[in-house]
């Protein structure tokens, strides 16, 4: 079929009512059907946004390449970088047999302890904005549609499939949508993922508001709106509001029912044409239109990737504080390598945005490649997990088409580690997935004499033996926590005594439970030894035995995860006691944080260099080492703001209305006085301002100039490397409004760059500043209102690291909400 000359609205025209209908759900988990009487081939999808996981499950399946997660790209505040991701993303996507990418995840930062806050940019929509169009003009630009996601009002996870954000419109369409709105307008974007939650009361699945008065009317959208996994509630409401695609696959609330709706007239022909058009539109724009496979699924382990993500984690790096021991000269003094963050890597966080790594570099590996070990001395000193570490080993995993263990196992599967997820088709498709069990053995050999604890966890019923003794139980009295997408109760914990040396037998039997709403079945286990002060104490001898102790600290992936908010932002564990036991050893203490967001860092004016280094992905160890070093420099910028405490975010406070949310609602009552601009206006000096991140060289700015233009205003500013070395920086341009009618932040970002000079080099800078950066929303009519008078233009390297401020007289105008 030529797709070029391909004619849309006469291939929907010969298709049967049934035919359109199927696809307007999905077939499967991951894929639409094809209509082979038309030609009509068929569209895959596959999650992201910091890689391609093809279409296995959570854990396991083909390998793919690990990029840093959302909020480090957020951090380099770099949208060329965020460009070339994304089309590195599209070859990913298409190695893996798809046509769309479920990405970016365009979420704002609202509170500090949102679970998925790791997957998202930022705390700001200009700079949320801003790298979504660079990410989705990479992805599209290799023909692989993006689905920005998720539409809208989607800042934390908990009760997250059912909970209403109540956000009034102006702080909507100031904050909350306008990535979204950019994503449209700027990088026509093909696709959008409705959210879990309700918005203002109804469902986004079921928005009209939402999905066909502000996408599709306001800014013209003309792509695809498929629901979040299992989160179409109805089918003549969805279709009517604007959902294009349930999904997944096979139809729950669509099929006989929508077919139905059609001939009742409660759909009417016109719409059910309508979204099936654009269904065609999105496979007509990424090929799958005439896609007939052969279905492969291919891991590309490419040298072009590996590079790319080392470069990203580096980019990504935000230097919080240095007293000059960084960048560590390759001399031939000792470093001890302290940490529960040293010997794992650190690459991603968890959820639907998990993958296979081609492989993962440790920060401890990376400093062996590059030192040898010989100058190196390791110190675990902590623990930071969530759950105890998972049990790893050859595991015969038999399956039982029954509930209850019966009979002869109908499949065998061998698992590497005690940590599953069973999407259907399980057990090869020989168990019925929402009715079987499942028995797990193994063995276990201790290296430590000593108490050992296990935990397991489960979406279903489960329990854990050591040698036929029933040890942790998450069968009996299971009840439901916030592991696996709130389908799977909290960690169970049983402790015994075991001998190092001596080998265990370990079974773990699983059940399937009646009635989980998200159709998973999902297992967890984990055997761990609990340290202790001695285990500290041998830090800080290993810190004080050597010239610089680096410290790796922070989360993973089971505390910055889909399917749970955090419940604080103090280092998990005994991390705190770690830092400051080894900073009383050793003065040139240099601390690696690995997190998804803000810590609490009680400790911070005791060390000597702290470096937040997120999630970069599968090269995490040596885009780390490269900025230690000094091969590289540490080139974010901080996207979200690390207040001091937890108390002084906007979202702590004394009334659940506000959050975690009550009754079913969560009311966003702070406005669009989030972030940097909630700081400013209460006055609360943060611990790390948004923006904020130091260089290996310093930098200054010259006089900010702004002037009036046709579109708005145009400011000028120069900024000079006055250090020794090449090295980059963030100028952020912010506006404020000196005489607004409304309440409206000090400052916004507006405009940003990030600037590579070689020593002594300075470079003059423009910065177009459109009317709607002038601009508020005016709910009463509608439209974008700029109010005449004073503003305030401040230039800086900070939010509150301002260099250079500019008044400008600006005219009154409105825009329209269709501008573009
Ligand atoms: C997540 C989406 C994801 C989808 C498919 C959902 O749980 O919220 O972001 O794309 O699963 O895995």
């Amino acid at each position: 079929m030529n797709v070029q000359a391909i004619d849309l609205e006469s291939l929907v025209d010969q298709m049967t009512l049934r035919e359109k209908v199927s696809l307007l759900s999905g077939e499967d988990f991951w894929s639409l059907p094809a209509i082979e009487r038309l030609g009509i081939g068929k569209l895959r999808v596959t999650d992201g946004p910091n890689g391609a996981r093809g279409s296995g499950s959570l854990v396991g399946g083909a390998k793919s390449a690990a990029f840093p997660v959302g909020i480090a790209i957020g951090a380099s505040f770099d949208p060329e970088l965020a460009r070339e991701i994304g089309a590195a993303i599209a070859e990913e996507v298409k190695s893996k047999g798809a046509h769309v990418s479920l990405a970016p995840t365009v979420n704002i930062h609202r509170s500090v302890t949102n679970g998925r806050n790791f997957e998202c940019y930022s705390e700001d929509p200009e700079l949320t904005a801003a790298l979504a169009v660079g990410y989705i003009e990479g992805l599209q630009s290799r023909n692989v549609a993006s689905t920005i996601k998720h539409f809208a009002g989607n800042e934390s996870e908990i009760e997250r499939t059912t909970m209403s954000s109540q956000i009034d419109e102006r702080t909507l369409r100031e904050v909350y949508l306008r990535p979204f709105e950019d994503a449209v307008k700027k990088a026509g974007v093909w696709s959008v993922m409705s959210s879990y939650n309700r918005l203002n009361g109804t469902y986004a699945s079921e928005n009209g508001w939402l999905l066909t008065d502000v996408l599709r009317k306001d800014w013209g959208f003309d792509g695809v709106v498929m629901s979040d996994w299992f989160g179409t509630h109805s089918a003549a409401p969805s279709v009517n509001a604007g959902l294009n695609l349930e999904m997944p696959g096979p139809a729950r609330t669509r099929g006989e029912r929508l077919i139905e709706a059609v001939e009742t007239g409660e759909v009417s022909q016109e719409t059910l044409r309508t979204r099936v058009l654009d269904v065609l539109r999105l496979m007509h724009r990424t090929g799958s239109l005439s896609d007939r496979g052969p279905f492969v699924e291919r891991s590309e382990d490419r040298p072009a990737h590996r590079a790319l993500i080392r470069r990203a984690g580096a980019e990504a790096a935000v230097l919080l504080k240095n007293n000059g021991v960084l960048p560590l000269t390759p001399s031939s003094a000792k470093i001890a390598v302290i940490g529960p963050n040293a010997k794992i890597a650190r690459i991603m966080g968890g959820g639907s945005a998990q993958l296979n790594p081609h492989y993962a570099i440790s920060p401890w590996q990376a400093l062996v490649d590059r030192l040898s070990e010989s100058r190196l001395s390791y110190a675990e000193g902590c623990t930071n997990h969530r759950w105890e570490p998972v049990w790893k080993g050859d595991i015969r995993a038999e399956f039982f088409a029954n509930k209850t263990l019966s009979g002869e196992p109908v499949h065998v599967d061998m698992l590497r580690e005690a940590n599953t997820f069973w999407i259907p088709p399980v057990a090869d498709g020989r168990v019925d997935s929402d009715n079987f069990s499942a028995r797990l053995t193994g063995t276990f050999t201790p290296e430590h004499t000593g108490r050992h604890r296990l935990g397991i966890h489960s979406a279903g019923l489960s329990k854990m033996f050591v040698d036929g003794k029933l040890v942790a139980d998450a069968w009996n009295g299971w009840t439901r926590g916030h592991t696996f997408f709130e389908e799977g109760c909290d960690e169970v914990v049983g402790e015994i005594e075991l001998e190092s040396g001596r080998t265990y037998s370990i079974v773990i039997e699983f059940a399937r439970q009646d009635g989980a709403a998200l159709h998973l079945s999902a297992l967890r286990a984990g055997i761990g030894r609990p340290l202790g002060d001695a285990d500290i104490e041998a830090a800080a001898e290993a810190a004080r035995n050597a010239e610089t102790a680096i410290v790796f600290v922070g989360r993973s992936g089971e505390w910055d995860t889909e399917g749970s908010d955090l419940q604080g932002i103090t280092l998990p564990g005994r991390q705190d006691d770690l830092i400051a036991a080894v900073a009383a050893a050793n003065p040139h203490t240099v601390v690696v944080l690995q997190t998804g967001g803000p810590v609490e860092m009680p400790w911070a004016d005791r060390v000597a260099a702290i470096l937040q280094a997120w999630y970069p992905g599968q090269e995490a160890g040596n885009a780390i080492a490269d900025v230690l070093f000094g091969d590289a420099e540490p080139g974010g910028r901080l996207p979200q703001t690390f207040p001091r405490s937890w108390r002084d975010n906007p979202t702590f406070s004394q009334d659940p209305e506000h959050y975690p949310g009550l009754d079913g609602k969560v009311r966003y009552r702070e406005g669009v006085f989030i972030g940097y601009r909630h700081y400013e206006k209460l006055g609360i000096e943060p611990l790390y301002p948004f923006g904020h991140g130091l260089s290996y060289t310093t930098f200054e700015m010259g006089a900010l100039e702004v002037t009036r233009a046709e579109h708005g205003a145009t400011a000028r500013v120069s900024v000079a490397n006055t250090g020794e070395r090449a090295g980059s920086t963030v100028v952020q341009i912010y506006a404020g409004d000196d005489e607004a009618s409304i309440p409206r932040p000090v400052r916004e970002l507006k405009h940003f760059a990030k600037v590579r000079l070689a020593p002594g080099e300075s470079r003059k800078l423009t910065f177009d500043l459109p009317l709607r950066a002038f601009a508020f929303f005016d709910v009463t009519e509608r439209l974008w209102r700029l109010e005449d008078g004073s503003f305030t233009i401040s230039a800086g390297f900070s939010a509150t690291d301002i260099r250079a401020e500019a008044s400008i007289n600006m005219p009154a105008s409105t825009l329209d909400v269709t501008f573009r």
